[in-house]
């Protein structure tokens, strides 16, 4: 179970990358997601001097754990954001997400593998879901997406399903040949692409920055900080996030079954979204996300790619898995993405986070904003949905957001003496610090508990073999490396003979 990887990743050659960190430029972004690449494609074409800084490999987040649907039909992201912020802010919001969608056909049309055309479907299975359907189909067509009603025999999936919306004509990627197209693009732009290169910190140098990386230090006019949730933000961003992980799957279907033409996604209490790719070896598979959970809260995670495993078979009995993956994503308060200067940072670092799910238009929406408020023409709709003040609604949502964080931290601090989180994982207090103890393949590693963010305690995430943290979800291998979220440094190592408090 813990050979987790992502078909995309297993599917797509290395993204060729510069070797040499350069010692300065105008923008530096951390993060080579889509939403890194996009930012540093958009301003190129503008003209400045960018270096993209990634942590680890191009798109090894989760870029690289997506469903790359690029559709406007969003599940209920619609009916949400109306909810939320009125019908003026959902036409920015729409604007703002088909011009990401048209800049990504046109950089892609033409590449092979890189993007499909196909029709996005929405379906319901439930009396509640065909709600949410109704009010998703009004919130559409308020924005002006106009799309056909499904009666139970149009949706065209191999099982019962009550309703369902189609939005003809949009594309399905694969996004880890998306980001190929655009990198190499990028540095034909004399864009700079520096992989294994962890932004560390950023202190004000001037009227710029001196941003420290793994790879050494870099001077930049600007920092774009698209790492996910934003690095380097003590809080005041990330209480306003919230994170959601999802577990994926590639299966091979019996000869006589076909994948789905359309991509598909439900709006059922569990969602779930369905596609078709190409597998291992070129063959048609099916892709399948859902099952939800919030990173670090999960008791039995495994459990959760069960159910979406049990799901599939039920659906598609002797399909065949052949690869799994998990990734998380971002969503704001509310509920609106986030393109736009870090609060207190004098308009020296921006960031771009809050995707809710919906990055592959929302990432190249983001890249464009950013990049016109580089350049001082900012789109119209990018200003009305950075300039958006949030209603009664978010402010409740921030309050119970940050109510489930301190009731974690506290919990976490407080947990009884010895945790056991599974056969392979406790965490302990031991000569007055919290120890997290795992053996992963045989090899016993002990870690601080504490996350390196804001000193949440994390838990043992079962199907992944990983530490995550509940407060903000950054997530540790079992040796202390950080793997994502907003943490930049690694849980320090313990000693895994010293005694426990009693001893
Ligand atoms: C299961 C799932 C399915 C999805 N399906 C869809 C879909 O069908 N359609 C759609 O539109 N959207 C979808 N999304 C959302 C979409 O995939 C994301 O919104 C988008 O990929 C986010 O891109 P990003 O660049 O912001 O993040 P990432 O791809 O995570 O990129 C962030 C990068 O920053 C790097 N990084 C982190 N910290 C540092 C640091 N300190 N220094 C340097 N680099 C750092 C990471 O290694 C990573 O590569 C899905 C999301 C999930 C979780
Ligand atoms: S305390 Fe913020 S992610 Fe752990």
């Amino acid at each position: 179970m813990t050979d987790a990887r992502s078909l995309w990743i297993a599917t797509a050659p290395r993204i060729p990358v510069d070797a040499d960190l350069p010692a300065d430029t105008e923008v530096a972004i951390a993060g080579g997601g889509l939403a890194g690449i996009a930012a540093g494609l958009a301003l190129a074409e503008r003209g400045h001097r960018v270096v993209v800084l990634e942590a680890e490999r191009l798109g090894a987040r989760t870029t690289g754990g997506s469903t790359g649907k690029l559709t406007l039909l969003q599940g209920t992201t619609f009916s949400r954001i109306l909810r939320h912020a009125g019908d003026e802010v959902l036409r920015a919001y729409r604007t703002g997400n088909a011009a990401g969608r048209d800049w990504m056909r046109a950089h892609l049309e033409g590449m092979p593998g890189a993007l499909a055309r196909r029709d996005a479907v929405t379906y319901a299975t439930t009396e509640d879901g065909e709600r949410a359907l109704r009010e998703e189909a009004d919130a559409l067509a308020a924005a002006g997406v106009e799309v056909e009603q499904l009666g139970p025999g149009g949706v065209g999936l191999p099982f019962e399903v009550a309703a369902g919306l189609r939005l003809p004509d949009q594309d399905q990627l694969h996004p880890l040949l998306a980001l190929a197209v655009l990198t190499a693009k990028l540095r034909r732009l004399r864009g700079v692409v520096v992989e294994g290169c962890r932004v560390r910190a950023a202190e004000p140098d001037g009227a710029g920055l001196r941003v420290s990386t793994d790879r050494g230090d870099i001077r930049a006019d600007r920092l774009v900080l698209a790492t996910g949730s934003p690095i380097l933000d003590r809080g005041r961003m990330s209480s306003r996030l919230s994170v959601s992980r999802e577990f994926a799957a590639a299966y091979r279907l019996p000869d006589a079954v076909r994948p789905p033409k359309a991509m598909y996604l439900s709006v059922d209490p569990v969602p779930r979204s369905l596609r078709s790719a190409r597998g291992l070896d070129g063959e048609p598979v099916l892709v399948v996300t859902g099952d939800p959970f919030e990173t670090g809260r999960e008791d039995d995670t495994a459990a959760r790619l069960a159910a979406l495993d049990a799901w599939v078979r039920a659906v598609y009995p002797r399909a065949w898995r052949i690869t799994w993956w998990a990734a998380q994503d971002y969503r704001t308060t509310s509920s609106l993405p986030h393109a736009a200067e870090v609060p207190g940072s004098r308009g020296r670092i921006l960031a771009a986070t809050g995707f809710a799910k919906w990055g592959m238009t929302n990432a190249a929406a983001a890249a464009l904003a950013l990049a016109g408020q580089v350049a001082g023409d900012e789109p119209q709709w990018s200003a009305r949905l950075r300039e958006h003040r949030g209603g009664l609604r978010d402010a409740a949502q921030a309050v119970s957001l940050n109510a489930a964080v301190a009731g974690h931290l506290v919990g976490g601090w407080a947990a009884p003496h010895t945790r056991a989180e599974g056969p392979a994982a406790t965490v302990q207090r031991r000569a007055g610090a919290m120890v997290a103890e795992s053996i992963v393949r045989g090899k016993r590693c002990a870690v601080s508990a504490v996350c390196t963010h804001l000193g949440g305690i994390v838990r043992w995430n079962s199907a992944e073999q990983t530490w995550d943290c509940p407060l903000h979800g950054s997530r540790f291998a079992p040796d202390g490396r950080v793997i994502e979220g907003p943490a930049v440094d690694d849980l320090a190592p313990r000693d895994p003979s010293a005694p426990d408090e009693r001893g």
